[in-house]
């Protein structure tokens, strides 16, 4: 189905009204506002009341979902594991409030309402408030913990060949600076199994080991690591465990609760949809004693996690926004969100099985992936696909290029539609088969 315009774009509005039909699907027809193109200005949100499911999650329903997101006609983008879009409501909810600061900053920094954010955060991972760091980005909250740890020259800290710069800068920095021994774990792509990846790492473990740091979900093949068991195999040796959770909150029903990690970084602007310059770090109260803030003073205890936001001034509307951003969610449904978003990865990934030339690099194992795949497709270079996919099609995949992979990776999140992934699959399809083409230049 190449021409996905026909369901998705304002042709399907009626003659300016507010109130149109977005998504014609099957036969659905979805009551929903009509998506802005770059540069007007945006419909209003509809209100969350209106998007909490109340029946069958059908692709009306979901057509509903999309038609709250800014998202330009005629484009697919599969790559939230970079930048989420916001969707209206957070939009509104910010330019809302930068609007009331800009009137009267007198009470720029809303110190009582950004804990009232806080409160919600932590709810919304399983945490209590005074676990809760709001940072600027996963990256600072990865340093956070890092940094704040006391080291020794020879300690150890463990963590993959996969894991982001955002959480092995500062490892990098503490070995030149403080003689802190980085030990790498290979991870096949895909693994066997969780025992497989808890094997690994509990082989790399030594008498000098103090962290384990892992991503709760790659950014490089999406893998799902299996962070609950790694953190009882962390305690059990008498270890710390950091947890990188950029990708996670916003796309798995997740709970840190029940996970019993020390530590784990996520990001706003990612699967949560909130602005960019939003993070959310979590430090477990009874390791906090141990965890220097990064910036400011030692903080008093009884402040919790916020001691290790000062940073000064902050992007107060950004912040503020993330309410608006967790209430959406809630008002779908984090299960909800979850399962749809693994629909559309796991049709994804089922087609590309059919697709000669294609290989997957992600597990289809529910339980070792999620919402992100990454493919290749023959021998043709990653930038390459990604610019014919994008040249024929107006989809949007990020490359990723490390060790010895190089690929492109598609995210499926909420906003996405079934359409868009066999869209997708069908460029793919295209472009292996039409490899000579591609393999050094793009047509
Ligand atoms: C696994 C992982 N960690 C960290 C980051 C950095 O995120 P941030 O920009 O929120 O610091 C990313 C960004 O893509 C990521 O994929």
């Amino acid at each position: 189905m190449r021409n996905l315009e026909v369901g998705m774009s304002r042709r399907g509005f009626i003659g300016g009204t507010l109130t149109a039909a977005v998504g014609s699907l099957s036969g659905h027809l979805v009551e929903a506002r009509a998506p802005a193109s770059g540069g007007q200005s945006p419909m209003p949100a509809l209100s969350l009341d209106s998007l909490k499911p109340t029946g069958a999650l059908d692709e009306a329903y979901w057509w509903k979902v999309r038609s709250q997101f800014n998202i330009m006609d005629g484009f697919t983008f599969m790559n939230n594991g970079t930048l989420g879009p916001m969707p209206r409501v957070v939009f509104e909810a910010n330019e809302r409030c930068m609007r009331e600061i800009m009137e009267d900053p007198s009470n720029g920094s809303r110190a009582e309402d950004v804990d009232k954010v806080r409160e919600k955060v932590a709810g919304f991972v399983g945490a209590t408030s005074d676990e809760i760091a709001l940072t600027r980005s996963t990256t600072e909250g990865m340093n956070i913990f890092a940094h704040g740890l006391d080291w020794k020259a020879g300690d150890e800290v463990i963590f993959c060949t996969h894991e982001h710069g955002g959480g092995i800068g500062p490892y990098t920095t503490l070995n030149k600076r403080l003689g802190v021994n980085i030990v790498h774990v290979e991870i096949p792509s895909p693994p066997r199994s969780i025992d497989q990846i808890v094997g690994i790492y509990e082989k790399a473990i030594t008498p000098r080991t103090k962290v384990i740091m892992v991503s709760h979900i790659t950014y490089v093949t999406g893998l799902v690591t299996p962070v609950k068991e790694l953190g009882e195999l962390a305690h059990r040796k008498g270890l710390l465990i950091s947890v990188d959770g950029a990708h996670p909150v916003g796309m798995l029903d997740l709970d840190l609760k029940t996970m019993g990690v020390d530590h784990y970084a996520a990001a706003g602007q990612k699967w949560l949809l909130c602005g960019t310059g939003t993070g959310v770090c979590y430090v477990k109260r009874d390791v906090q004693d141990r965890i220097w803030p990064l910036m400011g003073p030692p903080g008093d205890p009884k402040r919790g996690a916020r001691k290790y936001e000062a940073f000064g001034q902050r992007d107060v509307p950004d912040v503020l926004g993330m309410t608006a951003a967790l209430d959406l969610q809630l008002a779908v449904g984090k299960k909800q969100i979850e399962a749809r978003d693994r629909e559309l990865s796991t049709r994804f990934r089922n087609g590309l099985k059919n697709i000669p030339g294609v290989k997957v690099w992600t597990s289809n194992d529910p339980s070792l992936s999620a919402a992100l795949t990454l493919f290749t497709v023959r021998d043709i270079p990653m930038a390459n696909v990604q610019k014919a996919i994008m040249n024929r099609d107006r989809i949007f995949v990020r490359t990723m290029g490390t060790g010895n992979l190089n690929g492109c990776r598609a995210a499926t999140h909420l906003y996405n539609m079934p359409e868009e992934v066999d869209r997708l699959l069908d460029s793919i399809k295209y472009v292996s088969e039409n490899a000579s083409r591609y393999t050094s230049t793009v047509g």
